[in-house]
């Protein structure tokens, strides 16, 4: 199976981005982390990031046929996108929802998400940890679905 991990606005700063919310960890880190965790679990790996909303629903789109499953950490647009919610939708591949911080610790904007709905599941508030967990809880999906 490949899977496609896409991240959203502001993703490319982690880093350097607010460390005391998002840690140190850089997502050229996780990239290589989920790399790791890909090839142990068998799957194929796109990983991309991008600070425009249509940027990733077109490459949701491009998915299709290509890839089996999706990771997503949409970033803020989590709280506000119907359209990435729909995309996921249309796509209809599995998908986990994975956000760094504890989104249901912080500010009340951050508690609804418009992705939750139409994910497998929701991962937040392990850090960089979230990722792997999302690519494990894809592998058990993929194990079900086959049983
Ligand atoms: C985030 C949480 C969002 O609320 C925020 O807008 C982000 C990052 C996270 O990974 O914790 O950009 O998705």
């Amino acid at each position: 199976p490949s899977i496609l991990v896409l991240n959203g606005p502001n993703l490319n700063l982690l880093g350097t981005r607010q460390p005391e919310v998002y840690g140190r960890t850089t997502l050229s880190m996780i990239e290589s982390s989920c790399r790791k965790k890909a090839s142990a679990l068998g799957f194929g790996l796109e990983f991309m990031q991008s600070n425009h909303e249509g940027v990733l629903i077109d490459t949701m789109h491009a998915a299709r046929g290509v890839h089996d499953g999706m990771v997503l950490n949409a970033g803020a647009l989590t709280h506000t996108s119907v359209a990435l919610r729909d995309a996921i939708s249309s796509v209809e591949l599995p998908l986990v929802e994975v956000h760094l911080s504890n989104i249901h610790a912080r500010e009340a904007f951050r508690h609804v998400s418009h992705i939750a709905p139409v994910a497998l599941g929701q991962i937040c508030g392990f850090g960089p940890l979230g990722y792997l967990l999302a690519l494990e809880a894809l592998a058990g999906h993929f194990e079900e679905a086959h049983a």
